[in-house]
């Protein structure tokens, strides 16, 4: 990939990777002391969400199991529309189980509230959401997100797993996407 090219289609850094690599560290803090003791297994979101689980996995001084799924959801240009199929399953039953969902980025808040009330209907232990970053949009739903990294305005972000037309997300940090990029 062309670095410099990249760098004229984004507008700001908003959060470095140092600011990311601490926020995760204390988010990873807070998950072990509330888990103290029980059974914990993480489930990513694909794709975007790997960044995020490969480093809050790693912040985690216990065990922890990871899975992933693979999700569409449908809707008009960039929106989601709360339709949502299961591209990918997960490969572990989760009965009994203490589940945290890991995203990168709650926008409408449709598809992490399909999720939870997915993973809720499989007699899980308990079923609980971190994730990144967070639009306001996702203030209106109903879903209890219990760890978040920041809120942030509605912008157009891009990297550390979040795409544009699936560039960018190997951008170590989170920045603005240029309007003249996807106008
Ligand atoms: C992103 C993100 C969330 C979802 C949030 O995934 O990872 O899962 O969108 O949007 P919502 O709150 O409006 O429902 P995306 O569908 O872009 O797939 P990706 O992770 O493969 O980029």
């Amino acid at each position: 990939m062309d670095t410099a090219h990249v760098e004229s289609d984004l507008v700001k850094v908003l959060f470095t990777e140092d600011q990311i690599r601490d926020k995760l560290r204390e988010m990873a803090g807070r998950i072990s002391a509330d888990y103290e003791g029980e059974d914990l297994l993480l489930v990513g979101v694909l794709k975007g969400a790997v960044m995020v689980m490969a480093d809050m996995a790693r912040s985690l001084d216990r065990h922890v199991e990871m899975d992933w799924m693979a999700v569409s959801s449908y809707g008009s240009g960039t929106k989601s529309s709360g339709v949502v199929r299961i591209m990918k399953d997960l490969d572990t039953d989760i009965s009994g189980r203490n589940v945290l969902i890991v995203d990168e980025i709650i926008d409408t808040g449709l598809t992490l509230s399909w999720l939870v009330s997915n993973l809720s209907s499989r007699n899980p232990k308990s079923v609980a959401v971190a994730t990144l970053l967070r639009k306001p949009d996702a203030l209106a739903m109903p879903v209890d997100v219990k760890y978040v990294g920041w809120d942030i305005p509605d912008e157009f972000v891009v990297g550390y797993g979040l795409d544009y037309q699936e560039r960018y997300r190997n951008l170590r940090d989170v920045a603005t996407l240029a309007p003249h990029v996807y106008s």
